[in-house]
C-alpha cells in the first residue's frame, strides 16, 4: 500500500484524531484563553484540504484503467465520515453554529451560516452516494464508477470554497458575537466534544478488541 493511501486508513485516522486532541489540549493549558474553537476548527481544515491530492490522483487512476482501488474509496468514506463530519462537523453544528444561533445575527453572517449548513449536508449525501456506489460496482456495475467519480470530484471541488468560506469570512466577525468568557467557554466544549468523541471511538474498537475469540 502506497504511503498516500496508508496516511488514510482507518488506524491512523484515529491517530490523527488523537494527536489533534492532545495537541489541543497541551496547547490549551500552557496559552489559557489565548485559544479559541475556531482556531482549533481553522488547524482541522488544513488537513481536510490534503484529501484532495490523493483523491485526485485516484480520478486520474479511474479515468485511465476503467478500475477503481476499493480499499482507498473505503479509507476516504471513512475520513470523511468520521473525521470531515463527525469530528469536524460535529464541532461547527453542535457548539460554534449552535452558540451563534442564539445570537442576533447580522443578515449576511446568517446566510453564510444558511450555506454552510446546506453544505455540510451536500457532502453528507455525496459520501453516502460514494458508498452505495462502490458496493455497487464491487457487485459488477461498471456504471457505477462514473457516477464515484462525479461524486469524488463534487466533494474535492465543494470543499476548498467552503474551508474558505468559514475561514476567511465567518470565522473571524462571528467571534464579536460572543464575549470573552463566551468564547472561552466554547473553547473548552470543543475539547469536551474532543475527548468524548476519542473516548467514544476508542471504547468501542477496545471492547471490539477484547470480545475477540
Ligand atoms: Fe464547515
Ligand atoms: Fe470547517
Amino acid at each position: 500500500m502506497s504511503y498516500r493511501k496508508q496516511l488514510f486508513t482507518y488506524t491512523n485516522i484515529s491517530k490523527i484524531i488523537t494527536i489533534h486532541y492532545i495537541y489541543c489540549l497541551f496547547h490549551g493549558k500552557l496559552e489559557g484563553s489565548g485559544l479559541e474553537l475556531i482556531g482549533l476548527l481553522m488547524k482541522e481544515h488544513r488537513l481536510i484540504e490534503k484529501i484532495g491530492t490523493p483523491i485526485e490522483t485516484e480520478l486520474k487512476y479511474i479515468l485511465h484503467q476503467n478500475k477503481v482501488h476499493t480499499s482507498f474509496i473505503y479509507d476516504a468514506i471513512d475520513f470523511f465520515r468520521t473525521y470531515v463530519d463527525r469530528f469536524h462537523h460535529g464541532k461547527e453544528e453542535n457548539i460554534l453554529f449552535l452558540e451563534l444561533k442564539k445570537k442576533e445575527l447580522e443578515p449576511m453572517h446568517h446566510q453564510i451560516l444558511t450555506e454552510l449548513e446546506e453544505e455540510h449536508k451536500i457532502a453528507r449525501r455525496t459520501v453516502e452516494k460514494i458508498y452505495i456506489d462502490i458496493d455497487r460496482w464491487r457487485n459488477g456495475d461498471n456504471q457505477a464508477l462514473t457516477s464515484i467519480s462525479v461524486n469524488l470530484k463534487k466533494l474535492i471541488e465543494l470543499y476548498p470554497g467552503h474551508i474558505e468560506k468559514e475561514d476567511k469570512h465567518f470565522f473571524f466577525p462571528c467571534q464579536n458575537y460572543f464575549t470573552r468568557e463566551e468564547r472561552e467557554k466554547i473553547l473548552q466544549a470543543g475539547y469536551n466534544f474532543n475527548q468524548e468523541f476519542t473516548y467514544i471511538n476508542y471504547k468501542d474498537r477496545i471492547n471490539t478488541l477484547l470480545e475477540y475469540k
